[in-house]
């Protein structure tokens, strides 16, 4: 099979940001009604590793392709198209994909006319793309973030030469708008608000892959929720690698605060926003949070570490003090506040007492929820050159040994709920029991509880009756 090869990344290139203006474009595909003709019937698969912005660009290429005429489905013998839509934020996700075309290879070779094609961030990385194209022969259209928009466009090429097709472009990246919408979820909505990250964070590869930080307009997001109000949706999630960057690149004179509090106004019922760096959490916000009971009370704020030379090595902007006071002003100004955070264990050389710095701070901060990652080493970032003389075991160690201090912390606060009743979004039948139904109280809690399966979408009173530490046990109550 011949390889075209449109563009291949660079991370040299990927770790530009040069000050140059932001393109505001509406996708739309060249080849559109051509491609309608030829799809006729045609089904698709995509799975989706990663975070909340590429469940949403899943949802962005759903609407694409159903919009050509490609139909869903899981039947992976019978399809047409797959789409693995990966993630590259550390190794095991990356493993878990190579896993996954090992087991799809055979579908390719069973049908020659099959798309099999790998997109987003793990592809990003030249290496990556590297061994992904030599290993897997059948892999036959690797596409980056950035050309998600040219999606169509690619299937179109894929269809009518029968060629591989390689389009991973390294830049800074655009605003497009896209006409289609298309949900995985009819009552809770992810938004998305602003994309790529400006931080540089030095074990993280998000900057590469994702782009320069760029805000979508004030009115295009605005446009958007209210849709989502007026179609009935129970819950909004702004999305960015970090949301309180929101218009800092554009000249419409809102910040994150001010957009947080048009949405909240819209009349959503539950309004959350994900992810906040504590480097540029204003006061404002945290007053706008406050104020309207809408805007859920639960922040995720990743610490990363609770020591300060950890912190400077990598890049994150703030002391162990600059973030313990933000807490302490959050949980001041917000009564019934839940934190959360994301924290990572062995970055290069972190020593023993470096690693009790962090659980210090998870004792002082008592989060209601946490990740917790071993680090990962991630090739063209600044912490993969760092020289680590720290073992696996002993970074296994202290991981469960973060896992116990945050657990602690974590039960209590479980404990303290029982008895209580939390208002519960419902999503759907539990995983863990088919009798009950599951759902989220505003602090992000998973709670399980019997009811009946037409409850799913709406918000009820749920009293909680036992806790296990990750999720609870309750019944519904007032109907
Ligand atoms: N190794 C381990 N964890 C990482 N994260 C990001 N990059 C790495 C890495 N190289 C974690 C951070 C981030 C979360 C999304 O993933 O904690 O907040
Ligand atoms: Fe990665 Fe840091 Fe940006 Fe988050 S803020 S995406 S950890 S570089």
């Amino acid at each position: 099979m011949k390889t075209k090869i449109i563009n291949t990344p660079d991370l040299l290139k990927a770790a530009s940001r040069k000050k140059e203006a932001t393109n505001f474009c509406v996708a739309h595909s060249v080849h559109l009604d051509d491609l309608k003709k030829l799809v006729n019937g045609k089904k698709y698969y995509i799975r989706t590793y990663g975070c909340q912005a590429n469940v949403r660009d899943e949802e962005t290429m759903r609407a694409m392709l159903e919009d050509v005429g490609y139909t869903y489905s899981d039947d992976l013998e019978n399809v047409d198209l797959i789409i693995i839509n990966t993630c590259a934020v550390r190794e095991n996700a990356e493993d878990k994909v190579y896993g996954e075309i090992g087991n799809l290879k055979r579908l390719r070779r069973k049908n020659k006319n099959l798309i099999l094609s790998i997109c987003g961030c793990m592809v990003e990385q030249p290496e990556i793309l590297k061994r992904v194209m030599n290993t897997f022969p059948e892999v036959n259209l690797l596409f980056g973030t950035h050309e998600i928009a040219q999606l169509l466009d690619l299937v179109y090429e894929c269809l009518t030469t029968g060629e591989r097709i390689v389009s991973i472009e390294s830049k800074q990246g655009e605003v497009v708008e896209f006409k289609n919408d298309c949900r995985n979820n009819h009552y809770k909505a992810y938004v998305n608000i602003i994309y790529g990250c400006n931080k540089f964070c030095t074990y993280c590869i998000v900057p590469y892959t994702r782009g320069k930080e760029r805000s979508r307009k004030f009115q295009d997001v605005l446009d958007e929720c209210k849709s989502l109000v007026e179609a009935g949706y129970q819950e909004i999630t702004l999305l960015g690698q970090n949301v309180n960057a929101y218009g800092k690149d554009l000249d419409e004179g809102y910040d994150f605060a001010d957009l947080m509090e048009a949405v909240a106004k819209l009349g959503i019922p539950r309004l959350r926003f994900t992810t906040s760096h504590p480097w540029d959490f204003s006061s404002k916000m945290i007053e706008i949070i406050a104020k309207y009971d809408n805007i859920m009370k639960f922040i995720h704020l990743p610490v990363q570490s609770g020591n300060d030379e950890i912190l400077r090595k990598m890049g994150r902007r703030y002391t162990r003090e600059q973030y313990l006071n933000l807490v302490k002003e959050m949980r001041e100004k917000i009564p019934g506040l839940s934190l959360s955070t994301d924290i990572i264990v062995g970055f290069p050389n972190e020593t023993e007492e470096q690693f009790q710095d962090t659980c210090s701070l998870v004792d002082i901060v008592k989060y209601e929820a946490a990740f917790t990652f071993i680090y990962s080493p991630r090739r063209g970032t600044p912490a993969a050159k760092m020289e680590d003389n720290v073992d696996k075991d002993t970074k296994v160690r202290r991981f469960k040994e973060l896992v116990s201090h945050l657990e602690k912390h974590i039960e209590e606060h479980s404990n303290s709920m029982v008895g209580k009743t939390y208002p519960v979004l419902v999503d759907g039948v539990s995983k863990t029991d088919e009798n009950m139904l599951s759902g989220y109280t505003e602090e992000n809690k998973l709670v399980h509880f019997k009811g009946d399966i037409s409850l799913v979408g709406s918000i009820v009173n749920v009293k909680i009756s036992e806790s296990h530490t990750y999720s609870m046990i309750g019944e519904i109550v007032n109907g």
